[in-house]
């Protein structure tokens, strides 16, 4: 299996690399002049590679600052977990022409990729995503940032990284239900591109059983797609939007199960309540679709534990609304078909309510 690179061709265009077997040295000296870095990680994933990267990069030339771990969770998207890296970052002396190294999942590259653009106004940041899904959505694309209590994702920025390299022998200890949770962001974005992606959704159940090449297809659809979506919208203002696909409902969950719920399992059970709300509004039911797709990556269609009318509740408070919203409208992006998605489609709070009601159990 070849090494491919994707480029998004942003301002600042950056490479995407996806390989197993990566020669991490080798392909961060392509993009990046070797200097004084820091490594920044999770409890789990820091374990398992940081040492290794950490010599990948010596050997490439880079003086390594030291290895911050944060505890891993959705937990250490927080303003006290934020303050306390960039703390520790100053303490390890990391200097304003410095480069963040960050290794591991979404929460990872979210704090991570915030604090890099926040110390010192910011300083390079390189993503490697070590979950599936960091490598088929949260590394690309730019968006940093961390969750309040009142919502998901409420503090944060655009932060373009240098180099995204994804080594997919890394996904070889990936737990199975995180392997899940990373092929809903996929499901997601197989239904908003529709054609190859969308067939090639058949591969989900190789990829469960750690197929290198049927994953390498899977993040590299992803990685294509988001790249042109994000070349035309960078900051989303428009377009963009249409990745929110099942997250509006999804955000809304975590949200209201105190951030207890994993990203993808509550963007599954958004995405089955999308489906319901667009075969209202269109008349095209793909609500069958979506739960055998959903199935097929071992998500459940429904959670437990949620509260209805806190989800509604966490619901008014989406960033995604806009001061022009009425009280009782929602904003949500349905699929008219596969590959046709439509943003800003007007919600009532009573179909909202029905919606959430249905993945709720
Ligand atoms: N910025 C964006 O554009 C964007 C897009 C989608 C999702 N997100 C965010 O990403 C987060 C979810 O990401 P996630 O699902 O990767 O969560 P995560 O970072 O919490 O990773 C999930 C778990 O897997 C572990 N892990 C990661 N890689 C591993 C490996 N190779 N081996 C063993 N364990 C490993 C982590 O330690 C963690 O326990 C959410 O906060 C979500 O909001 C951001
Ligand atoms: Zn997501």
């Amino acid at each position: 299996m070849p090494v491919e690179t994707v480029e998004v061709p942003v301002a600042h265009p950056y490479p995407v690399v996806v390989g197993a077997g990566l020669d991490l040295g080798g392909v961060v000296s392509d993009t990046l002049q070797p200097g004084l870095c820091a490594i920044f990680t999770d409890s789990t994933v820091g374990p398992l590679y940081a040492a290794r990267v950490r010599e990948a990069l010596e050997r490439g030339g880079w003086r390594v600052a030291g290895i911050l771990e944060i505890p891993s969770g959705e937990s250490s998207k927080s303003m006290e977990a934020y303050a306390d890296a960039i703390g520790r970052l100053a303490r390890l002396g990391l200097t304003r022409d410095g480069t963040l190294f960050a290794l591991g999942g979404g929460v990872v590259g979210d704090l991570g990729g915030f604090v890099a653009g926040t110390y010192m106004r910011g300083v390079d940041l390189v993503m490697l995503p070590t979950s599936l899904l960091a490598m088929v959505d949260s590394a690309v694309g730019g968006k940093v940032g961390i969750d309040l209590p009142e919502g998901k994702n409420l503090v944060g920025a655009f932060v373009r990284p240098r180099l995204v390299a994804a080594d997919l022998d890394w996904l070889g200890t990936l737990p199975d239900r995180e392997v899940s949770n990373g092929l809903a962001e996929t499901i997601k974005m197989g239904f908003l591109s529709g054609g190859d992606y969308f067939e090639d959704l058949d591969l989900i159940e190789a990829a469960r059983d750690g197929d290198l090449d049927a994953l390498q297809r899977l993040v590299l659809h992803s990685v294509r797609f988001k790249a042109r979506i994000v070349a035309e919208d960078e900051l989303e203002g428009g377009q963009r939007a249409i990745l929110n696909y099942g997250h509006t409902i999804g955000h809304a969950l975590e949200a209201a199960a105190n951030y207890n719920l994993a990203h993808g399992t509550a963007v599954a059970a958004g995405m089955v309540a999308a489906a319901s709300l667009s075969r209202e509004h269109f008349g095209t039911d793909l609500t069958a679709v979506h739960r055998d797709l959903i199935e097929a990556a071992g998500l459940p269609p429904r959670v437990s534990g949620v509260a209805p009318e806190r989800a509604l509740q966490a619901m008014g408070r989406d960033k995604k609304r806009s001061a022009t919203d009425g009280a009782a409208r929602h904003r949500f992006v349905l699929l008219r078909d596969v590959g046709d998605p439509i943003r800003d489609v007007p919600v009532s709070e009573e179909e909202a309510r029905r919606a959430i009601g249905e993945i709720l159990e």
